[in-house]
């Protein structure tokens, strides 16, 4: 693993940097593979533009293709390349009414490093395995200002139990640091598909809002809830009670 640089991201974020007005920036970082950087970043663009805000998801994962704009409520835009980063992240400071969500890449420190320094708000997704937890609980002592997020959580009771279980052993001493879990929702690859259906599930959408609002929160930035539950909240076909 390449050298760590002390306490990125521990200063305010860009945008409260300069006092003007600035895109605001989120990163969905993280020193473990697989615990779903990708798939969140397109369930955060996703709900915060049901939410009523203009959005740019931005790729830096040199493993994954660029996505199609069809369809989707957001802005894919390719920055595998540094130059492209670099260019979109100073398009972002010079706009004051859109979001970045960046999604990076597994086990890459100077990318992490780079990125939780640009950002108003790191995320720090993690599975229910004790690896993620161990990993994350690293990533979160380094990056002081990062939050991390229970993310393919179990969605059966006594699953949840058990998660609860291992993150209060494991990650107790940063439970004030932990959103809300995402839970295991297999419906969440179509958002990784080049092209998305024109209607998704609701179970999605839903999750997809709840996420967005927590990131909404956290950015202290208000939102419309109007168009947030146009989705059914409930199975199709369940009489309502
Ligand atoms: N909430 C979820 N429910 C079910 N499956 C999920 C969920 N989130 C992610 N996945 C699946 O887990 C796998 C890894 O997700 P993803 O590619 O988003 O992770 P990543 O952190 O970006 O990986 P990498 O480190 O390789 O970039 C994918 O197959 C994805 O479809
Ligand atoms: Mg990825």
């Amino acid at each position: 693993m390449a050298a760590r640089n002390a306490s990125p991201g521990a200063g305010p974020g860009h945008a409260a940097r300069s006092g003007e007005v600035m895109a605001q920036i989120v990163c969905v970082l993280g020193n473990k593979g697989g615990t779903g950087k990708t798939t969140l970043s397109h369930m955060i663009s996703h709900g915060m533009a049901l939410l009523g805000k203009r959005v740019v998801c931005v790729l830096t994962d040199l493993e994954r293709e660029r996505l199609s704009k069809d369809n989707r409520l957001y802005l894919p835009f390719d920055a595998r390349d540094a130059g492209n980063l670099a260019k979109v992240v100073a398009t972002l400071n010079g706009v004051g009414d859109w979001f970045g969500v960046i999604d990076g890449g597994g086990n890459r420190s100077d990318t992490d490093s780079h990125l939780a320094n640009l950002a108003d708000l790191v995320l720090l997704p993690f599975r229910d395995s004790h690896e993620d937890m161990r990993t994350v609980q690293r990533d979160l002592e380094w990056m002081p200002r990062a939050w991390g997020l229970p993310s393919q959580w179990p969605a059966d009771p006594p699953g949840r139990r058990m998660a609860r279980a291992s993150l209060d052993t494991q990650l107790g001493a940063f439970g004030q640091r932990l959103l809300d879990p995402i839970p295991h929702l297999p419906a969440t690859k179509l958002l990784l598909q080049d092209r998305i259906p024109a209607e998704l599930p609701w179970q999605l959408t839903n999750a997809c809002v709840a996420l967005a609002m927590q990131v909404c929160e956290l950015l202290d930035v208000q939102y419309e809830s109007a168009k947030a539950f146009a989705a059914p909240r409930q199975a199709p076909g369940k009489p309502a009670t």
